[in-house]
């Protein structure tokens, strides 16, 4: 099987704040996006990488991963686009027709992705066709509205959702050109368009420190983590 790694890293990290897009911030030395390529290839089950990067990126982004990242895995670049789905679906249009069986996408924004998370999410999407990493839900939850809870969710049912999410080539390509069609260009995850298919989508292990850095504060708390963490050189 090929197995193919899609990194969305088109963002502006709007809630980070000031200083460029987080993907591109320091954090032990490296870009925070070469982090995340290299915990992608560390179980070894990737045959290649595409890196969806804002298009005024592009050139500074491929030199990054020349200069940090010596490895036999081929790893592009190409531009996203305006919304998280948009690039990710510019990615699949880019790896199209390669006879690339399995796509695991994957957020750049989530250096601190365990080889185990990864294994698990090819296995997943091999066996079932489309799989997501997820965390039970560790508290109690609620729906709320205006302020006040609207409906308890029960805990034991309750997982939330990260990436990585890997899926056959065909599954996730028919599911974006469906959304796309259908006017949806800003759907929350790559999973949700694929159930929209009426697909079942399996959920496998994530892990709590699979964090996705949103604000400052994240980028400060993972840098005792990615220090430790091995990167490909
Ligand atoms: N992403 C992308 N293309 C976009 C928007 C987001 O590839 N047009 C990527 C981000 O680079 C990130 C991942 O999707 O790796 C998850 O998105 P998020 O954490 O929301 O990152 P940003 O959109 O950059 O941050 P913010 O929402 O705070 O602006
Ligand atoms: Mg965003």
């Amino acid at each position: 099987v090929k197995v193919w790694g899609l990194v969305a890293a088109a963002g502006s990290g709007v809630r980070m704040g000031e200083g460029g897009p987080k993907q591109f911030r320091e954090v032990a030395g490296r870009p925070l996006f070469v982090h995340t390529l290299g915990a992608l290839l560390e179980p070894g089950v990737i045959d290649g990488i595409t890196v969806a990067v804002a298009e005024g990126f592009l050139a500074r982004a491929q030199e990054i991963v020349s200069e940090h990242l010596a490895t036999d895995v081929p790893i592009d670049c190409v531009a996203g686009g305006a919304t998280r789905q948009e690039s990710v679906y510019r990615g699949l249009v880019s790896i199209a027709g390669r006879g690339i069986d399995i796509v695991v996408i994957h957020d750049a924004a989530r250096p601190l992705v365990s080889p185990e998370t990864v294994r698990a999410a090819v296995d997943g999407a091999a066996a079932f066709g489309a799989a997501v990493a997820a965390v039970p839900a560790a508290e109690a939850s609620c729906l709320a509205e205006g302020g006040f809870i609207a409906a308890y969710v029960d805990r034991t049912r309750h997982y939330t959702i990260q990436t990585p999410q890997a899926f056959r080539f065909d599954i996730i390509m028919a599911a974006h050109e469906k959304a796309r069609s259908a006017g949806t260009t800003d759907a929350v995850d790559d999973g949700v368009l694929v159930r929209g298919m009426g697909e079942e989508v399996a959920v496998v292990a994530g892990s709590p420190e699979n964090v996705k850095v949103t604000y400052i504060e994240d980028l400060n708390r993972i840098t005792k983590y990615t220090e430790g963490r091995p990167v490909k050189k």
